[in-house]
């Protein structure tokens, strides 16, 4: 098994941490959840159907047919769940909210049962001494927007995302503090359009460019609104997902294909909400395929983020490889290199090499990890428990990954653990667990796992700032 490979980073020279003074600020250390993946009620109190209840609904576009039709049940046992969070000491909760509960139909008419929920989560959240961390879109598009405007396609798709934006705002504002507008608008434009594997299912590469084009939009018309709003003191930007891509050799050719890979992906969504535009690698591989912004959309797009919010799961080794997509580079990760149950690379180093080159790209922001986990193959034992070392050993090996990034002075604020519990997967179904916690499959049951109880004693010992992550000493 390869475990190791020879890429020597120049950018992040291994040293111990200065000590930061304990307290100095606060450290969020959460868990992370989404809406459609955990919530049910999919029909209950009013909600509309989203793209992705239609999507489960059709037999064969999810593993064993498996819908978020009941999920976790979280609509009904939230009380409970944040019971749970409590109980592993979790400072902090990202949720997202489902658009099409509080907007069933996505525009016009507001849901007030459906609000109240999100209202009464944050108040019982907070009550818990647990800070809210809210995403507003994470893939459930209300199913009237896809049929009657085209969805991502259609250009008026900016305006009808902040009103949405406004109405939840208006309502949490007043107690939320972070804020994300979109979840993984990469995964949106590559699986719902380049590959057809999410909602919508289309293929065609224009359509996902134009997609995820309207999706940065989106974004920045909500970011706006939200400064220009009463409640709009607090920090907002997107949750941003990409990988980490290593050379292959020390050739200068392979070295820049891998730069170009990293600038591909993250920068496709990261430079428009910072710099106002994509990165000039994407504008002179991809021509016409890329559109363009307005001087307004790109005036409203800079500076957009107020943070870094990363969901890091793996990274890649590519190589130069003319003809190999418009980057011209091959990914050539070996195949018997180390991987989680959803075969992804398990590379801590990727994740430290990331935050750094997003640091500096952008800024030098503060960072929240928002997502950052692994399915593992669970064996319960009789009681239900699962003792997940292998998850745990992901989990320390990243976690040293951002100590290393902090202690290169990256601002590090935040890290969330997908999941908190284990969920529906989306296409993989129920098959994939990401849980510290256990949802028992029929029961609901939920049972913490080894990796639950481990990171509750992390959260514990490091719970005056985050001086044992930033000098690497993660139990
Ligand atoms: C991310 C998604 C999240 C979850 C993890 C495993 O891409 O944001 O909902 O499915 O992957």
């Amino acid at each position: 098994m390869t475990d190791s490979y020879s890429y020597q980073s120049n950018a992040v020279p291994p040293q111990r941490a200065p000590a930061l003074p304990a307290g100095d600020y606060e450290f969020f250390w959460g868990a992370a959840t989404a809406a459609y993946q955990i919530e049910g009620a999919a029909r209950e109190d009013r909600k509309g159907p989203s793209i992705w209840d239609e999507f489960c609904g059709i037999p064969g576009n999810t593993l064993d047919g498996d819908t978020g039709e009941m999920a976790c049940d979280h609509y009904h046992r939230w009380r409970a769940d944040v019971e749970l969070m409590r109980e592993l000491s979790l400072r902090a909760y990202r949720f997202s909210v489902s658009w099409p509960r509080v907007m069933p139909r996505g525009r016009g008419p507001v849901n007030p049962t459906g609000l109240d929920f999100y209202d009464r989560l944050v108040d019982t959240l907070l009550r818990a001494g647990i800070e809210p961390f809210v995403t507003l879109y994470h893939w459930d598009l209300p199913a009237a927007l896809q049929s009657e405007l085209n969805g991502w396609l259609n250009p008026d798709m900016p305006a009808i995302f902040a009103d949405y934006a406004a109405v939840v705002v208006e309502r949490l504002g007043d107690r939320v503090a972070h804020w994300m507008t979109l979840n993984e608008p990469w995964v949106v434009a590559t699986a719902g359009y380049f590959e057809g594997v999410h909602p919508p299912g289309l293929r065609d590469r224009a359509a996902g460019y134009r997609a995820g084009h309207n999706l940065l939009r989106a974004h920045a018309y909500a970011v706006a609104g939200y400064r220009a709003s009463r409640c709009g003191t607090g920090q907002i930007s997107f949750a941003l997902n990409s990988s980490f891509s290593f050379p292959a050799s020390d050739s200068p050719e392979d070295a820049a294909a891998a730069q170009r890979a990293v600038e591909n992906f993250a920068g496709w969504f990261g430079d428009p909400c910072w710099f106002g535009d994509y990165p000039a690698v994407m504008r002179e591989r991809l021509g016409d395929l890329l559109p363009a912004f307005s001087a307004e959309d790109a005036a409203l797009l800079r500076r957009s983020m107020d943070f870094i919010a990363l969901n890091y799961y793996t990274s890649d080794i590519v190589r130069h490889a003319a003809g190999a997509g418009p980057m011209d580079a091959e990914v050539v990760t070996p195949p018997d290199f180390r991987r989680t149950e959803m075969n992804w690379p398990i590379m801590p180093d990727g994740f430290r090499e990331l935050l750094c080159w997003l640091s500096r790209r952008y800024g030098g922001l503060p960072v929240y990890v928002t997502e950052n986990g692994a399915a593992c193959p669970d064996q319960p034992d009789e009681h239900g428990y699962v003792d997940d070392q292998d998850r745990i050993a992901y989990l320390r090996s990243h976690l040293s990954a951002v100590g290393a990034a902090m202690a290169a002075g990256v601002n590090v604020r935040g890290y969330f653990v997908w999941s908190l519990m284990d969920n529906l997967e989306w296409c993989e179904g129920f098959s994939k667990r990401f849980g510290i916690v256990r949802c028992e499959p029929g029961t609901l049951r939920r049972i913490i796992k080894s990796s639950g109880r481990w990171y509750a004693k992390l959260i514990q010992s490091a719970r005056r700032g985050a001086v044992a992550l930033a000098a690497g000493a993660v139990p």
